[in-house]
């Protein structure tokens, strides 16, 4: 069984870039209605892992679409808390900070392409900045529930939620400007740094708290 996380913030600490009644909703609701359902599938199981990532990959592995989406959404979204912070960040530094230079040129470019692509983004789904085995970093959209933590090459560095229950109250329709937020203000870079360097050295990184 697991638990609804709390927040890593206040649910204001994030205004006015991310209301408190949108974190109200997100987490409050659609976080912990994950939870509930994710629950419920583990109950009626003998078999059920004792971590998050664990039962991410097994629902996976047995294409039981329910259980996934589900597990991969409480997953995904205790992920998503931990690419926010209520204090701007400025940019990315260190070994990071190359490895996006490399594969961007540079962060103004990195910015635009994750915007772009975010926005471009069709329907429901998530924004990863990813790593893999090589160090290097990329861009990567997935739908609805889909998570990099089912393919053992990826490491996620930072997520942004495209869901329109992310951006809906705050920015309406406009994508886009929730997307800005997110690049200039809300990402947390040092979270993203230390699952850049937990990734060099072979280690999972964050993990969903059991
Ligand atoms: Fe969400």
């Amino acid at each position: 069984m697991f638990k609804l996380i709390d927040l890593p913030f206040d649910a204001a600490a994030l205004e006015p870039h991310m209301s408190r009644d949108t974190l109200n909703t997100h987490h409050g609701k659609h976080h912990a209605g994950y939870i509930k359902k994710l629950n419920g599938f583990l109950a009626e199981r003998t078999n059920a892992p004792s971590s998050l990532e664990e039962v991410v990959r097994l629902a996976k592995a047995e294409n039981d679409k329910k259980l996934f989406n589900n597990a991969a959404q409480a997953w995904n979204h205790g992920f998503f808390w931990m690419s926010l912070t209520p204090q701007s960040q400025g940019e990315p530094q260190g070994e990071l900070r190359a490895a996006i230079e490399k594969a961007f040129g540079d962060l103004a470019n990195f910015s635009q392409e994750a915007k772009a692509k975010g926005e471009g983004h069709f329907a429901s789904g998530w924004l990863w900045l990813v790593a893999d085995k090589s160090g290097a970093v990329q861009l990567v959209d997935m739908h609805d529930a889909d998570t990099p933590i089912v393919d053992d090459k990826l490491t996620p560095l930072s997520v942004c939620d495209l869901w329109e229950h992310a951006y809906y109250l705050d920015y309406k329709n406009e994508r886009g400007k929730f997307l800005d937020a997110y690049l200039s203000t809300l990402i947390n870079w040092r979270f993203a740094e230390a699952q850049y360097a937990a990734a060099r050295k072979g280690e999972q990184g964050w993990s969903y708290p059991t």
